[in-house]
């Protein structure tokens, strides 16, 4: 791929962002985090954003610039995310997750980006600044912006929370802006209709008060280890459904004839398989692959911990054992309400001889956006241009848990314009961004912008 100057300076911009380990969960990180909100802050002032400014929170800091061409004009908030996942397991990384370089691969024969957020979402959200440079250079850009892009994404947004329901005059627009989901495929663009929420738990089996002599004490006293594999395997049943009290009880069941129009988004279920190297595909009873990972809540296990996992053995019992537990959730189940079912139900089939305790980590609702609106035409028209076939509207699984908060606390909808693929390894060893979907992305964004723009006129003509 032959870059303009312009891309060349784009992509190595991109990759200095990328060297800065904006690691949000761990506190070690802090400093890191704090460089990289100032790194956007100078990215924003270098696009030719006139106000900008750093917010400090109780956490990490809020990145926010606007540029106010007309109070009358209709105007776009763009939001996405600095912060990134941590890079564990790094024996995993074919090269180190801070130190980006840019290699071919089948699906990107233009080279990709590979680095921890090198497309969730540093990437992503970068193009929106790159977007931004070039309409404002072209004078193109005929409405108001505003970015707000927060270090706290991936470890549940509580501090933007807070800001969002105390600054809703400053924030106030007309609709949110986001690249933070993905695409079917690099050439099959789909624009994402809904999020699922998220409940996500941690819970400790407590057995003795020590580490125990698996000889002298094995067979006598409960493994907190073995009790926890067993409670956990009661949280489902033999069809896959999740057997908390209550748990389906507010979930909205999708129409028929709702599931045969998302059916007839492709999916290759042998592709599917191979691209992740399992040969069978497994979930609830009465439901497909792309169901499961949609329009069905689930509940899956994250990490489990305790006792010895050093070199070689040692013969012990542990005192304790720990695991992480996600739950994937769907309109209109409540995440605080189904955090309190699953700690009351795992609290109660902990058999005698062991202690537990659960606490709730953060969690989200679910979000769903109608394709109707001028924000989802605008998209739509704006993909339809760069990728000349129309993109296709697709429930995503994954959560972003301020978006329905946007909603629920600005009135505002969200659009949902991800350039990244299922096959970015976003979270995994060897996160990676192609070159074209960045610069796609870029080519886009000021598509949607125009048509934005243009059905605005037409709406307050009428
Ligand atoms: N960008 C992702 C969410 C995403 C990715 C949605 C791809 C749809 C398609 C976001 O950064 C993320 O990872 N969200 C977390 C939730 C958060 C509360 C930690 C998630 O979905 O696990
Ligand atoms: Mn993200
Ligand atoms: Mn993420």
């Amino acid at each position: 791929m032959d870059l303009t100057v312009d891309q060349k300076r784009y992509l190595d911009e991109w990759l200095e962002f990328l060297k800065i380990p904006s690691i949000s969960a761990d506190p070690l990180h802090k400093k890191d985090v704090q460089a990289a909100a100032h790194w956007v802050v100078k990215a924003l002032q270098k696009a030719g954003c006139p106000e900008t400014e750093i917010i400090s929170t109780n956490g990490h800091p809020i990145v926010y610039g606007e540029y106010i061409l007309d109070p009358k004009l209709p105007t776009v908030l763009v939001y996405g995310h600095y912060d990134v996942q941590p890079p564990d397991p790094l024996e995993l990384w074919d090269s180190s997750p801070f130190e980006p370089i840019v290699k071919k691969t089948s699906l990107h024969p233009n080279g990709a980006v590979f680095a921890r957020g090198a497309c969730d979402d540093k990437g992503q959200m970068f193009m929106h600044i790159k977007a931004f440079e070039e309409m404002k250079k072209n004078g193109a850009l005929e409405c108001n912006i505003k970015f707000m892009i927060e270090g706290e994404e991936e470890v549940g947004s509580d501090h933007l929370e807070d800001f969002v329901k105390s600054n809703k005059e400053k924030l106030k627009c007309d609709i949110i802006l986001i690249s933070d989901t993905g695409m079917i495929a690099q050439d099959i663009p789909s624009i994402t209709t809904g999020l699922r929420g998220l409940s996500y738990m941690e819970v400790t089996v407590i057995g003795p008060n020590r580490d125990l002599h698996s000889g002298l004490y094995g067979g006598s006293v409960q493994n907190p280890i073995n009790v926890l594999c067993d409670m956990i395997s009661q949280l489902h049943d033999k069809d896959k459904k999740i057997t908390i009290p209550g748990f389906y009880n507010k979930v909205i069941e999708i129409s028929h004839d709702e599931r045969l129009e998302m059916n007839k988004a492709p999916f290759n279920a042998e592709e599917f398989k191979n691209s992740i190297g399992i040969d069978h595909v497994s979930g609830e009873k009465g439901y497909n692959t792309e169901e499961r990972r949609s329009i069905r809540p689930t509940l899956d296990v994250n990490g489990i911990w305790g006792g010895y996992i050093g070199e070689g053995a040692k013969t012990v019992i542990p005192s304790k054992a720990h695991a992480k537990i996600s739950m994937r959730l769907v309109p209109d189940q409540d995440w605080n309400e189904i955090s309190e079912l699953f700690s009351d139900y795992f609290k109660s089939i902990a058999p005698e001889g062991v202690k537990v305790e659960v606490i709730t980590h953060h969690g989200g609702y679910a979000y769903v956006t109608p394709v109707n609106t001028n924000g989802y035409i605008a998209a739509h028209r704006a993909y339809q241009e760069t990728f000349g076939t129309e993109p296709i509207p697709k429930r995503g699984g994954g959560s972003i848990p301020i978006v329905p908060m946007f909603e629920k606390e600005l009135g505002v909808k969200s659009i949902l314009m991800g350039f990244g693929l299922d096959s970015d390894a976003i979270h995994s060893p060897n996160e990676h961004y192609g070159l074209s979907n960045f610069f796609k992305g870029i080519e886009t964004i000021p598509k949607f912008y125009k048509h934005y723009i243009n059905l605005s006129k037409q709406e307050s003509n009428i």
